[in-house]
């Protein structure tokens, strides 16, 4: 067991690695890996919330998936409440499972079609706590409330509601058991803007309400900055940038994080305009075969030849974010 040293932490990862074999030989061994989260540290603090930005692929959901241990990562440590998740026992990791939940981007993968919206949010009440029918019935209706739903949804089923309100039935059910911290992944991605808009308010509002610690994944910058304190930016696996949203956003240090705010448009044409470009050119490369130094430098308009040789460490820049560049500004 590790004991964290400043109380206000409630979760960290330590150096944390996962890997997937993405093609094997003949005899079956490992052709091709992907390392899909490198030597990734993040510390959340009680009631924070935590966004992750980045491209599709560039290890998010694996980062997200082996803190709730859905994933097992090679190496590294999960420090939840000062006790590392990745040397308990299947039966300990269960009762600290509770305390962790996943909203997904599309929740109709994970609720049964054929059970009722009351049946899937009261399922981890009876699987964890065996609560009584009637009991469990009240929790749900107020839950149902909670979440911005009449309580008659209890009796619909997930095909009968729009994606909002689907969304508001898998954020009830990750309630249900009054969790510490919320992994939400991709969790507006699939909604139209108004809807998406909804969903965030409500989930700033419930974080609040019950003092929840989340970790709020997207792809898209605009979605991340109006719930999260802090931000980290992710490029194939590596944290690249991590600091307050304010300064992340406002200040950003690190050319991947220049390049992929200014692809959003901002609604005022003149100052669009006026706007310094950074346009992120070409795909991400295969994370399989990163580029070897900076894993940026395949992209990046300022890479000079020390990128293409040596990593950059994440380092502590003058406006107390942490960036990985070696011409970090
Ligand atoms: N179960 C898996 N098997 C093989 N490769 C995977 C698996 N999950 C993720 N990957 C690979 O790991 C990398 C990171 O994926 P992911 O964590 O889903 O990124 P993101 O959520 O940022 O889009 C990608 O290259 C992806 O193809
Ligand atoms: S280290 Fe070099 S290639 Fe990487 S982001 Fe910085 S300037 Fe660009
Ligand atoms: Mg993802």
């Amino acid at each position: 067991m590790t004991i964290t040293a400043d109380s206000s932490v409630l979760l960290e990862v330590r150096d944390l690695e996962k890997s997937f074999v993405r093609s094997r030989d003949l005899l079956g061994r490992p052709r091709e890996q992907v390392r899909a989260v490198r030597e990734v540290d993040l510390t959340l603090r009680a009631g924070e919330t935590l966004g992750i930005v980045g491209e599709s692929g560039s290890g998010k959901s694996t980062l997200g998936r082996c803190i709730l241990g859905l994933d097992t990562p090679e190496k590294g440590e999960v420090v939840f409440q000062g006790e590392n998740l990745m040397t308990l026992s299947r039966r300990a990791l269960r009762r600290r499972r509770r305390d962790l939940q996943m909203i997904f981007q599309d929740p109709y993968a994970s609720l049964d079609p054929t059970k009722t919206v009351g049946h899937a949010i009261a399922e981890p009440m009876r699987i964890f706590e065996r609560t009584p029918r009637h009991e469990a019935e009240a929790r749900v209706a107020t839950l149902l409330t909670k979440v911005g739903l009449r309580t008659e949804f209890a009796h619909r089923y997930p095909g009968e509601m729009s994606g909002g309100q689907r969304q508001r039935v898998a954020i009830a059910r990750a309630l249900a058991l009054d969790p510490k911290v919320i992994v939400a992944d991709e969790a507006v991605s699939a909604l139209d803007v108004s809807t998406q808009s909804e969903v965030i308010n409500l989930l700033v509002h419930l974080s609040a309400e019950f003092d929840l610690t989340c970790l709020f994944i997207s792809h898209n910058l605009s979605v991340v900055r109006h719930v999260s304190d802090r931000i980290a930016v992710m490029y194939l696996g590596r944290i690249v940038e991590i600091g307050s949203a304010e300064e992340v956003y406002e200040r950003p240090t690190h050319p991947y994080t220049r390049a992929l705010l200014s692809a959003i448009p901002v609604p005022d044409p003149a100052i669009q305009r006026a706007r310094p470009k950074t346009i992120l050119e070409g795909d991400v490369p295969d994370p399989a075969h990163p580029p070897a130094g900076c894993a940026f430098s395949s992209r990046c308009p300022l890479a000079q030849p020390v990128c293409r040789t040596e990593q950059p460490a994440l380092l502590p820049r003058a406006n107390g974010t942490l960036s990985a560049c070696h011409f970090a500004l």
